[in-house]
């Protein structure tokens, strides 16, 4: 058995892979982040890896500063002071769409879909940024790759939507769905594009059983896939068949960063959080 396959066996649930090497450059890297609003201190020097092919949670109590370091790293909200390095590049002053360009995407922790939208349109907005050339002209006459274009993005929607269980509504409005199936567009909005980073804010609430279930699936195999996916949730037990790793922030600093069993096993983390 190699060193590999040992850390895999002896750190890692199920078929997880084995957490990152040393060798391993992260996709993502949060370094030094700090933010305030006004005199809210949100986040005190924050610095997180995210690799490629892991699934990374991150956890603490109500108001611990997680959803503002979403915020920083999606580009919603600027940090007041540190980097946020993605794919090799300092992207803390990019705009959030050059970000998403970038193969990065994210829900909300309160769902965000376009309501007046189908749920099919909600989809396809999220394949529409890439043009197919020849500007208004090539749509008004339909050019031929405008055409190819439009059917591949209709069969990525469509294989999208059977594969969150959305395809019997794809002609309704999202906003007139239940919660939890919103969640659900607003996940296959987020991966009909095969990201490279996801964002995942509390994707269980509001989910049933059998939905939470389906999204460790589709979490794992976006993760054999190689999408790196960094997951907020209160749900500790998914958090823990999940993650191959999880950072704990509590009052805006990390409090503790490992493997689950390493965080599961930290008294100053189940003191903060965990109970
Ligand atoms: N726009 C804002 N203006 C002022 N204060 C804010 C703002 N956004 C967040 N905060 C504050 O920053 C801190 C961190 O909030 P944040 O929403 O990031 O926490 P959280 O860990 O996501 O909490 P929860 O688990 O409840 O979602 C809180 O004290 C919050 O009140
Ligand atoms: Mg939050």
């Amino acid at each position: 058995m190699s060193s590999r396959d040992a850390e895999r066996t002896s750190t890692a649930p199920g078929s997880a892979p084995a957490p990152p090497t040393a060798a391993e450059k992260p996709l993502l890297s949060v370094a030094r982040v700090s933010k305030h609003f006004g005199g809210v201190q949100a986040l005190t020097d924050v610095c997180l890896d995210v690799a490629a092919g892991r699934v990374h949670g991150l956890i603490g109590p109500n108001g611990a500063g997680k959803t503002t370091l979403f915020d920083i790293i999606s580009g919603i909200t600027a940090a007041s002071v540190g980097t946020v390095t993605y794919i090799g590049q300092d992207v803390t002053k990019k705009s959030c769409t050059a970000r998403a360009r970038f193969g990065m995407r994210r829900t909300f922790q309160r769902a965000q879909v376009f309501s007046w939208l189908s749920v099919e349109d909600n989809v396809l907005a999220a394949l529409e940024w890439r043009g197919g050339g020849g500007g208004v002209l090539a749509d008004l006459v339909a050019w031929p790759t405008r055409r190819s274009l439009e059917k591949t993005r209709r069969e990525q929607a469509e294989q999208v939507l059977e594969w969150c269980g959305l395809a019997d509504s794809r002609r309704v409005p999202a906003g007139s769905l239940p919660l939890g199936r919103q969640r659900l567009v607003e996940l296959a909005r987020a991966i009909v594009d095969q990201p490279q980073l996801l964002l995942l804010d509390e994707p269980t609430s509001g989910l049933d059983e059998t939905e939470s279930e389906r999204l460790g699936e589709f979490i794992r195999s976006l993760r054999d896939k190689g999408t790196a996916v960094l997951l907020v949730e209160h749900d500790a037990g998914f958090v823990m068949r999940m993650c191959d790793r999880i950072a704990v922030l509590n009052l805006g600093s990390v409090l503790a960063e490992g493997t689950p069993a390493e965080i599961q096993a930290n008294e100053a983390v189940r003191d903060a959080y965990l109970g």
